[in-house]
């Protein structure tokens, strides 16, 4: 597995507009309560959770290739809930699924042609996907500042082939691939999620886990802490409002697609 190791427990405490994401695609799932359901990147499990127990007569399985949000996940407990530590790019489940939900994760997956005939296959027929992951123009700042400390002199050498960790489509192209795949019906929507951070401790959270992850991989020990500092610092300076909130862009695909 090529994927990144995150912090269960610190995600959990930091994964405030994920959830809030999350909440809202789970009730747009219009669940009848024996759906059998798929998970894609399911970190610490919340969601997941919260699917299964509003499907008591069917079964929830989550799968997330990081073994510190499954060791998380696995401590909660309901009778149809189950998580994999698995590879999203290896799934190769056939005609078991009513539902593909994933959130905040399909960004994470670089090659979506491969995954979205991965997921097809894993539907029933008249079985659907319900995604949200992260757009084109997500994570503005944090992007570019990161990219910016990335190419300084002390830490380029480091970077010379190191593979961006994130794909976020436009809402056209998007669009183009998954006519391309096979579905009967699809709808793509992008949604402007732009948001303030309560304060910079919270952002702090949000940028160690998970966006720090990928950049610190790749570092030294003995320059991993000056790199976060680094981004840590101009992202306050860049972002913090007189309120003491910060900014950030968070852009968004909703993808709904039926076998
Ligand atoms: C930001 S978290 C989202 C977790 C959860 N869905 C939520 O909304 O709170 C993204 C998750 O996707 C997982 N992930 C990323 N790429 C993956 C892959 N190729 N296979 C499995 N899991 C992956 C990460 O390990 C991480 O737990």
């Amino acid at each position: 597995m090529n994927q990144f190791e995150f912090d269960g427990e610190k995600y959990r405490q930091a994964s405030k507009h994920q959830k809030e994401w999350g909440n809202k695609l789970i009730s747009e799932l219009n669940l009848l309560g024996d759906e059998e359901v798929l998970d894609l990147g399911c970190g610490d499990g919340a969601l997941t959770e919260q699917i299964a127990i509003l499907v008591p007569n069917g079964n929830v399985v989550g799968i997330d290739a990081s073994i510190g949000m499954i060791r998380v996940a696995q401590k909660l407990k309901q009778p149809n809930l189950s998580f994999v530590c698995a590879d999203i790019n290896d799934i190769e489940y056939e005609n078991r699924f009513d539902i593909v939900f994933s959130n905040a994760a399909l960004h994470w997956v670089k090659n979506h042609k491969k995954l979205l005939k991965s997921s097809l296959k894993a539907l029933k027929r008249g079985g659907c996907i319900t995604w949200n992951f992260g757009a084109n123009g997500n994570c503005e700042n944090f992007c570019d500042i990161v990219k910016t400390v990335m190419k300084s002199p002390i830490y380029r050498n480091h970077f010379f082939d190191f593979e961006w960790p994130w794909y976020m489509p436009l809402e056209d192209d998007y669009n183009a691939l998954i006519k391309s795949v096979g579905f009967s019906e699809s709808e793509i929507s992008y949604e402007n999620a732009d948001r303030y951070f309560e304060n910079s401790d919270e952002m702090i959270k949000w940028i160690d886990q998970p966006c720090l992850v990928p950049f610190l991989k790749i570092l030294p020990n003995d320059k991993k802490e000056d790199f976060r500092n680094m981004v840590v610092k101009i992202m306050i300076d860049r972002t913090k409002q007189p309120n003491g909130k910060c900014f950030e862009t968070f852009r968004r695909l909703n993808v709904k697609a039926i076998k």
